[in-house]
C-alpha cells in the first residue's frame, strides 16, 4: 500500500511549475483517432489517467511513440478496431470520449460505460442523445454502449443539451468533426479545456467555431491531417497549489499558468485573505494574515469550479467564522467530510450544502482519499494541520496530479511517500 506521510504546520515558499491540463489531455488523446497521420501532443501531464488513455489507443492499434517526458507522437492511420476493452474503460471517466471518436471516424463504437470518481449518479444520457440526433443507433446491452451510424457516417444537426455538460460538449464536438454537414451544440459548456480541444482539432484541419461560448458550430470535414499541438496548463492543478498556500501561509510563485483561467478561483481566495499577483504566465500567491470565512457556490465555467470545492473547503476549515459551500454540479461531492472531521474540522452537510465552522487548528490523523480532488484536499489539510497525517488510497490523487509529492517538497513541505509491502514492514520510496 502507498501512503503519503505529512508533517504539517509549515508555510510553503518557492516555485511550482504546473503541468498540462488533465481534462484537456483526456479529450484530446482519444480525438487523435480522427487524425489521418501523425499528431504530436506536447505538454501532456504524467498522470495515470493519461497512461490509461494511451494504453487504450495502443490496444485499438494506434502507434504511440514517446518523444520525451511530456510529448508523444500518435499515429492512428492503421486503427481498424472499434471495440474498447472493458477492463481499461472502467478505470477512467474519460473513456467515454472513445465513443465519440470511434463513431466519428468509423461510424461505429463499442465501449463499456466509464469509471472515474464516485459523486453519485453520473449519467451520459446527453452524450448518447447527441449521437442519436446525428443519426446513430445507440443501445446499452450486456454492459456495453453500442453506437452505429446508420449510413456509416454521422449527419450534422442541432443538439440542445439539457444541462451544461463538459463531457457531452466535448464528445459531441469530437463525433461531429468528420460528420456530413454542420452540427450545432446549444447550451454548451465553456471550460478552458473545451476551447483547447477545439483548438487542437482545428489545428489538424477541423472547422469548429464558438468554443468558449454556449453555442458551438462544427462544420464537418472529410479529413484531418497530422500536426503538433501543445496542451494548456492545468487550471485545477494550479488552483490546488494556490489553495495549499492559502491554507498553510507562505509565498509561492506558480509558473506555467494562464491567469485568466484562474480568475474564478483567485476571486474567492482573495476574499479569504490571500494576496495574488498576476504575471504573464505565472501567479504569485501569498498568505500572511488570518483566513476569513466566505460562501462559495460551484457552477460550470466561468463559475467557481466543482473540481476546486474540496480543496477550498480545507482552507475554510481554518477560516475565522462560518462558511457555506453549495455544490451546484454533482449530487454527492462531500464524501471526504468524514475524513476532515478526523482532523478536527467542524463541517455539517445537508444535501448539496456544507456549513463549515472554522477552527483554530487542524490536527494530523490517518485519513483515506475517496476520490481525486478529495485526496488533494486531504493533502492540503495535512500540510496545514499540526502533527503527522497519513493519507492512504493515494492512487486516486495520482490519477490527476503529476509529481505532487516532489512539487510540494520543492516548496518546503514535509511530505513523503511510504510504501508498505505487507503488514508491519514499511519501505520509504522518496
Ligand atoms: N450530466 C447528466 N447527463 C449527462 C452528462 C452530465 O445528467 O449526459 C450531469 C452530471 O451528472 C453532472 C452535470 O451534468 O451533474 C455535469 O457533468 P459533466 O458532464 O460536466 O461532467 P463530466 O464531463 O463527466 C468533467 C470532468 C470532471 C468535472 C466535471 C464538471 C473530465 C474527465 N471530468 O466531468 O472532473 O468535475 O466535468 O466540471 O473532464 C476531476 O477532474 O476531478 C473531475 C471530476
Amino acid at each position: 500500500m502507498t501512503k503519503y506521510v505529512i508533517r504539517g504546520g509549515k508555510p510553503l515558499y518557492g516555485t511550482i511549475e504546473i503541468s498540462g491540463a488533465k481534462n484537456a489531455a483526456v479529450g484530446i488523446l482519444p480525438a487523435a483517432l480522427l487524425v489521418d497521420g501523425v499528431c504530436r501532443i506536447e505538454n501532456l501531464p504524467q498522470i495515470s489517467d493519461v497512461t490509461h488513455i494511451l494504453n487504450i489507443l495502443q490496444e485499438l492499434g494506434a502507434d504511440v511513440r514517446t518523444v520525451n517526458r511530456t510529448t508523444v507522437d500518435i499515429d492512428c492511420s492503421h486503427v481498424r478496431n472499434t471495440q474498447v476493452p472493458d477492463a481499461l474503460t472502467r478505470k477512467i471517466r474519460a473513456s467515454y470520449y472513445f465513443i465519440g471518436a470511434l463513431l466519428g471516424r468509423f461510424g461505429s463504437a463499442e465501449v463499456a460505460p466509464p469509471g472515474g470518481c464516485d459523486f453519485g449518479s453520473r449519467p451520459i444520457d446527453q452524450h448518447l442523445k447527441g449521437f442519436a440526433a446525428m443519426g446513430a443507433e445507440v443501445d446499452i446491452k450486456n454492459g456495453l454502449v453500442r453506437a452505429v451510424a446508420k449510413d456509416g457516417r454521422l449527419t450534422g444537426t442541432t443538439v440542445y443539451l439539457d444541462m451544461v455538460s463538459v463531457g457531452a460538449t466535448m464528445n459531441i464536438m469530437i463525433s461531429a468533426v468528420l460528420a456530413q454537414g454542420t452540427t450545432i451544440i446549444e447550451n454548451a459548456a465553456r471550460e478552458p479545456h473545451i476551447v483547447d480541444l477545439a483548438n487542437f482539432l482545428n489545428s489538424m484541419g477541423a472547422s469548429i467555431m464558438g468554443a468558449g461560448t454556449d453555442v458551438i458550430k462544427v462544420r464537418g470535414v472529410d479529413h484531418l491531417s497530422g500536426g503538433s499541438y501543445s496542451i494548456i496548463p492545468d487550471q485545477i492543478e494550479a488552483g490546488t497549489y494556490m489553495a495549499a498556500v492559502t491554507a498553510t501561509g507562505g509565498e509561492v510563485l506558480i509558473k506555467n499558468v494562464i491567469p485568466k483561467h484562474l480568475d474564478c478561483i483567485t476571486a474567492k481566495l482573495l476574499e479569504m485573505g490571500a494576496e495574488v499577483e498576476e504575471q504573464d504566465d505565472a501567479i504569485l500567491i501569498r498568505r500572511t494574515q488570518a483566513l476569513t470565512h466566505t460562501n462559495i457556490k460551484t457552477l460550470p465555467y466561468p463559475g467557481f469550479p466543482t473540481d476546486m470545492q474540496p480543496q477550498v473547503a480545507a482552507c475554510l476549515c481554518l477560516a475565522d467564522g462560518t462558511s457555506v459551500l453549495t455544490e451546484g454540479v454533482w449530487d454527492n461531492r462531500y464524501r471526504y467530510v468524514d475524513e476532515f472531521r478526523r482532523m478536527g474540522a467542524q463541517v455539517q452537510v445537508d444535501g448539496k450544502i456544507a456549513v463549515i465552522e472554522g477552527v483554530a487548528q487542524l490536527t494530523g490523523a490517518a485519513v483515506e482519499a475517496c476520490d481525486l480532488r478529495a485526496g488533494a484536499a486531504l493533502v492540503i489539510a495535512g500540510l496545514a494541520a499540526q502533527g503527522v497525517s497519513e493519507i492512504s488510497q493515494v492512487q486516486h490523487i495520482e490519477r490527476g496530479y503529476e509529481d505532487i509529492v516532489r512539487k510540494l517538497s520543492g516548496v518546503g513541505a514535509d511530505i513523503r511517500v511510504v510504501v508498505t509491502p505487507d503488514e508491519g514492514q514499511a519501505v520509504q520510496a522518496g
